[in-house]
């Protein structure tokens, strides 16, 4: 798929089949994430791949309050790791950016997926980081559900002109 199409159909997809990701794919899909920009190419970056149901099942149904995250074959947790890093404030845009990727490249790839935020929420992140044995050094800022799509919503297009200012900041 040509990048201009891939960014312009992507959707989040919640619904999966149960046939899991080929480690292939995966693969391609974290390389496209650590492709990403990122300040003073300090990657700081992590990736847990959860293919066991039980803890897979565990993390989906996480903060029931906000009906737990979508099921899928796979999931992704998304981590920035501060300790590696020189210049620590700059973590959760690298790990944003490379997230984007992922998602294009998930779509790009015919597949599906969906972000869902842990950080800064700190109830969502502590757990996380309970089940995971994630280290406090480490944010896990968001449970990605990546799998085949069931019912992607149609594409949109969101172009504003009216979001578009030349030479400064015009009040609406
Ligand atoms: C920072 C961030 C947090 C998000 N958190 C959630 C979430 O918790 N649950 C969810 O279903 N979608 C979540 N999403 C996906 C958005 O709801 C979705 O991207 C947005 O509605 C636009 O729809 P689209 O992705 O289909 O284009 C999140 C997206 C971002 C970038």
């Amino acid at each position: 798929m040509d990048l201009f199409e891939a960014m312009l159909t992507r959707r989040s997809a919640r619904k999966f089949t149960d046939e899991p990701i080929s480690d292939e794919m995966l693969e391609k899909i974290l390389r496209a994430a650590m492709a990403a920009a990122n300040s003073g190419n300090q990657q700081p970056w992590r990736f847990i791949v959860i293919d066991n149901p039980a803890l897979r099942d565990r993390i989906a149904e996480l903060d029931i309050e906000r009906g737990g995250y979508y099921k899928s074959p796979q999931l992704i947790v998304v981590c920035g790791d501060i300790g590696s890093m020189k210049w620590k404030m700059h973590w959760l845009a690298d790990c944003a950016a490379a997230l984007q990727n992922l998602l294009l490249a998930t779509h790009g790839l015919g597949l599906g997926a969906v972000w869902q935020e842990l950080y800064p929420y700190h109830k969502r992140v502590a757990a996380v980081r309970g089940i995971l044995g994630i280290p406090e050094t480490v944010y896990p800022m968001a449970v990605v559900s990546i799998g085949h799509p069931i019912d992607v919503p149609e594409p949109t297009d969101r172009y504003d002109p009216a979001k578009v200012m030349s030479n400064g900041w015009i009040a609406p």
